[in-house]
């Protein structure tokens, strides 16, 4: 009696995909972009502290984003850098509250140079996916949301973060 369940579980479970390979599958932005395969991987550029909604971020960038960084040659950012903001909610730590560590994934944004592609906004394609679930932000013209505030550093190619000091 008991050996027949087993047996379809066993079976459901070898034809069953993972459910991680459902979650990796999010929509593509409408600009068409999608999401970058491996970015949690990606080295750091720099941090920052938002006062304006108590969030922690974290700027990491793929290897040619790197490249420009450590090198300084940053303005422009060369076609096929891409720079992703983690932004996580903030909160006090609760072994040591002089630290302010993260609480839950907000969003992940992206920002793909490709001056061709994305002539009409700035060479860059704006991206975002949002919760750990990475559901895309779809509201309105979200390439235009975006450079509405990156407009302000059009003198330094769109892009707020300067590449904190290492070694
Ligand atoms: C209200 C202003 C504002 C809007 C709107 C905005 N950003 Fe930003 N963004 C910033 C600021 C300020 C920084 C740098 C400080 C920080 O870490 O938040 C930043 C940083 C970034 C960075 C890291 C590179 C950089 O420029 O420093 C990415 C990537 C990014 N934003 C993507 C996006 C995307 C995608 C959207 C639209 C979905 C967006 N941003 C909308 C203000 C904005």
């Amino acid at each position: 009696m008991n050996k027949t369940p087993l047996a379809l579980l066993l079976a459901l479970a070898v034809v069953a995909p993972p459910l991680a390979a459902e979650t990796q599958m999010s929509a593509p932005a409408p600009n068409g972009m999608t999401v970058p395969v491996g970015w949690q991987n990606w080295r750091l550029i720099a941090v920052s502290q938002r006062s304006d909604g108590d969030t922690l971020r974290g700027i990491l960038g793929n290897t040619v984003a790197i490249d420009a960084a450590r090198s300084g040659k940053t303005n422009p950012w060369p076609d096929g850098a891409i720079l992703v903001k983690i932004n996580w909610k903030q909160k006090v730590s609760e072994t040591f509250p002089a630290a302010t560590v993260p609480d839950h994934l907000i969003h992940v944004d992206f920002m793909q140079k490709d001056s061709q592609k994305f002539a009409a906004t700035g060479g860059w394609g704006f991206a975002r996916w949002l919760g750990l679930e990475q559901k895309v932000y779809d509201k309105g013209d979200v390439a235009q949301e975006c450079l509405g505030c990156h407009g302000m550093v059009k003198n330094q190619d769109y892009v707020f973060t300067h590449p904190a000091p290492m070694p």
